[in-house]
């Protein structure tokens, strides 16, 4: 049970730039499948978001919004914003946010080979030419430098959308293996021109983002969400994290949240003790055609041979903690936070400055109150990871553990 001493430093307002935080527990951005077919906000979004800023959480940030259409993302009607037609349609939201007193932050994303030609109807693209092998179908098309350019105006016309349609700032998808992690990853990244090979040139996309977002939108608040590491031969390490951040504060970033992982081991990245064999051969597009005898032996052979990824709760607070070691801009983490006690030991141990979860408030809309006032002290979520499967075809809900 959270004393009066936990509550006061985890539930007082707080001020990062020009955003006023309720308090320190943030909705991790979760992609809700509650647009409509053409990426605009329905009502039923507004009303998950009314939940969530009735029962205090402290800040929102809303699923990933694609900027383009060839960066939409294979799962479940995704939020878009990549024309002005969307400007009203989210003024509805962050309206009634602030009535609630609830700050809300567009996450803006673009999807890059972690997505499929079937679903855009336009060829895949990525920093170099190299296949995805979670979804296994399209080779991207290495981007030129004039679709690089298209790419940073569409991240910069979106920001300048979010602003003019009353959010309190954005959040760039830097994370997760996304076309803006793909660039920052040596495992994606094998260009040899100025936009690959050294930290400097792989950060230099987020970098002409950032100038052409500020030319565009002045200081409205840009956050992002990054990886620490990503799991991958190669690919980004805690050591080249840490110097992405402090590019990050050079180039005017207001916040970083600190994740990791990306699609091709997505467990990485939402971690639970299971595999979700059943649920993958229920809603994902490769496994759900595959024939009844291959589902039976998958279900039985999958956990024996699965690596399990450690640890299951507070998986990125060490790396959260170095990187806010060298920069003085917030730091929130996200990655399996459950308590009342862990989010008390990060604050106060310094190791972020805010956290935020994703899934504990899939199962409990009304967790950050049930935190505040002591009734509960860990989130109920199993871990099953069926809500991340079924997002594939289906709007965002909670599964616990059972298909039905
Ligand atoms: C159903 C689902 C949807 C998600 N959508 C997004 C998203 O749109 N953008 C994003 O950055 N992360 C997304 N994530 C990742 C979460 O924000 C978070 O980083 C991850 O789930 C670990 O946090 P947790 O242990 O609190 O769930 C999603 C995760 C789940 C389970």
């Amino acid at each position: 049970m959270s004393t009066a001493t936990d509550r006061k430093m985890i539930f007082e307002p707080s001020e990062t730039r020009t955003i006023k935080l309720r308090n320190r527990i943030i909705r991790s951005a979760t992609h809700e499948g509650l647009a409509d077919e053409h990426g605009y906000p329905t009502d039923k979004l507004l009303k998950t978001y009314e939940v969530l800023a009735r029962n205090e959480v402290g800040c929102i940030i809303t699923g990933f919004a694609g900027i383009m259409q060839n960066g939409r993302s294979n799962s479940h009607n995704m939020l878009m914003i990549d024309n002005d037609s969307f400007i009203d349609s989210y003024r509805r939201i962050t309206e009634k946010m602030h009535e609630l007193h609830t700050p809300v932050i567009l996450q803006i994303a673009h999807c890059g080979r972690q997505t499929r030609s079937k679903i855009t109807g336009l060829p895949t693209v990525a920093p170099s030419a190299l296949r995805d092998t979670s979804y296994n179908e399209d080779i991207p098309k290495e981007l030129s430098e004039q679709e690089i350019s298209e790419i940073t105006d569409g991240f910069a016309n979106a920001t300048l959308r979010a602003k003019k349609a009353g959010f309190d700032g954005v959040q760039l998808h830097l994370a997760h293996g996304y076309l803006l992690a793909q660039f920052l990853s040596s495992y994606t990244n094998r260009r040899t021109d100025q936009w690959g090979g050294s930290t400097g040139n792989k950060f230099r996309i987020i970098a002409e983002i950032f100038r052409k977002a500020k030319h565009l939108a002045g200081d409205f608040p840009i956050w992002v969400k990054m990886n620490a590491h990503d799991g991958r031969k190669g690919g980004m390490t805690l050591t080249e994290a840490v110097e992405i951040a402090k590019m990050l504060e050079h180039a005017g970033c207001a916040a970083i949240e600190v994740s990791c992982g990306v699609f091709e081991d997505g467990l990485y990245t939402v971690r639970g003790e299971k595999i979700p064999v059943d649920a993958a051969f229920k809603y994902n597009f490769r496994y759900k055609s595959l024939p009844g005898i291959v589902h039976g032996i998958a279900k039985l052979t999958v956990p024996l041979f699965s690596k399990k990824i450690k640890p299951y709760d507070d998986y990125n607070v060490d790396h959260a903690a170095e990187i806010r070691k060298n920069v003085k801009i917030p730091v929130i983490v996200v990655g399996g936070i459950r308590s009342v006690d862990s989010i008390k030991a990060i604050i106060a141990e310094g190791k972020a400055d805010y956290v935020s979860m994703c899934r504990p408030f899939i199962i409990e809309p009304n967790i950050a109150r049930k935190f505040k006032e002591g009734s509960q002290a860990e989130s109920k979520c199993i871990r099953c990871n069926y809500c991340a499967i079924g997002s594939e075809e289906n709007a965002l809900r909670c599964y616990n553990g059972k298909l039905k």
